[in-house]
């Protein structure tokens, strides 16, 4: 009995032990993928100071970066927050104390951000967003930039990220995805199709709007993008209930929030309240582009 016991102890002991190993690897993995620095060629975007220009970077801006940045753009603390995981608050973009417009050196520091998901000094940033802003066109980054650098100062302290061991492991355990950086094309001189009412724009909406990040890379549905929510996105290709909806409904529940079937969209999970900002000829270019996909089955894990 001594003896199985021991042999017992030592088994389970060996076992403690190989978890701690591999554990502390994968930390260090982790650690080392987020400590890594990135360089890329500069974009020599030219940033826009026309009126027309700054107008339409407010409008893209609206939809696309006060949903995680704030309304004034001042950032939100803890806007990920998972406690054994750590949190990430989203960064001040104005101008004011703890603002990037205090810390950004130069005009390539915010395309760094937004075309290559790094930092200032090349460090990867944990910002999902990086995957519909890296596709953004050069004259479209441009517009948002001089929008973003237009806006009042507010003085307010954020602190990026502060992941916790955990969150290293399972990055590294690949639980986690891809950072940003890692996942992104990196193209520079980027165009994009003619603004209008048609399907080539619509996608090209779709594609810097994030949709593909939740709806999924063929729109069929996805697992939500933040692990510690547990939703899958609805299919919005014409395999999906948008087969049976009309343009004028389709418009009417991005502006409304509510579904022809009189489903509540919660704004929590789709961010109908940004996307109602869309133009009449921006919602019907995105109807267009989702009719054109082909019929396929919801996803399912
Ligand atoms: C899905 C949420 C989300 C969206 C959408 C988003 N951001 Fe961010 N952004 C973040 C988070 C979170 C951080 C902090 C990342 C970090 O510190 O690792 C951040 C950081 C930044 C930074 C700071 C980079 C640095 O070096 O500190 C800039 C600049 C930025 N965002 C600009 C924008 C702009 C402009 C838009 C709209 C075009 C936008 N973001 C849309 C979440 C978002
Ligand atoms: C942050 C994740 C997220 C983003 C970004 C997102 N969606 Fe959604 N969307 C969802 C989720 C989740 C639902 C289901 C919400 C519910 O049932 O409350 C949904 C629902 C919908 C629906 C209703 C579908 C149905 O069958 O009822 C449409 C249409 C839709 N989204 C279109 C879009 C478009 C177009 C974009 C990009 C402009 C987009 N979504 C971006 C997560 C997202």
């Amino acid at each position: 009995m001594k003896n199985i016991l021991k042999w017992i102890g030592i088994v389970l002991g060996s076992m403690i032990g190989l978890v701690l190993v591999a554990g502390t690897v994968l930390y260090f993995m982790g650690n080392a993928r987020l400590i890594k620095t990135y360089d890329f060629p500069p974009s020599n975007i030219v940033i826009p100071t026309d009126s027309a220009s700054i107008e339409y970077g407010k409008h893209r801006a609206e939809s696309l970066c006060e949903g995680c940045h704030s309304k004034d753009l001042s950032g939100i603390n803890n806007w990920f927050s998972a406690g054994p995981l750590g949190m990430v608050d989203s960064a001040n973009l104005t101008s004011g104390v703890g603002g990037v417009g205090q810390e950004f050196t130069s005009d390539e520091d915010y395309v760094r951000a937004l075309r290559h998901g790094i930092d200032p000094e090349g460090k990867p940033l944990f910002m999902p967003a990086v995957v519909s802003t890296s596709q953004l066109s050069d004259q479209d980054l441009g517009s948002i930039i001089a929008y973003v650098k237009s806006v009042p100062p507010v003085n307010h302290k954020t602190n990026g990220q502060n992941f916790k061991p955990l969150a290293k492991i399972l990055l590294a355990a690949g639980k986690l995805g891809k950072l940003p950086v890692e996942s992104v094309s990196h193209k520079n001189q980027i165009t994009a199709p003619e603004r209008g009412v048609s399907a080539e724009y619509g996608a090209y909406l779709m594609n810097t709007n994030d949709c593909h990040v939740c709806h999924g890379p063929n729109l069929n549905g996805g697992p939500f993008p933040d692990p510690t929510r547990k939703k899958i996105s609805p299919n919005i290709t014409p395999g999906g209930e948008l087969a049976f909806w009309t343009e004028e409904q389709f418009i009417n529940a991005i502006r409304t929030g509510v579904t022809p079937s009189g489903h509540e969209l919660d704004p929590s999970f789709m961010p109908w309240k940004d996307f109602r900002l869309f133009t009449e000829d921006e919602l019907k270019a995105i109807w267009l582009d989702l009719q054109s996909l082909p019929k396929l089955n919801q996803y399912t894990e």
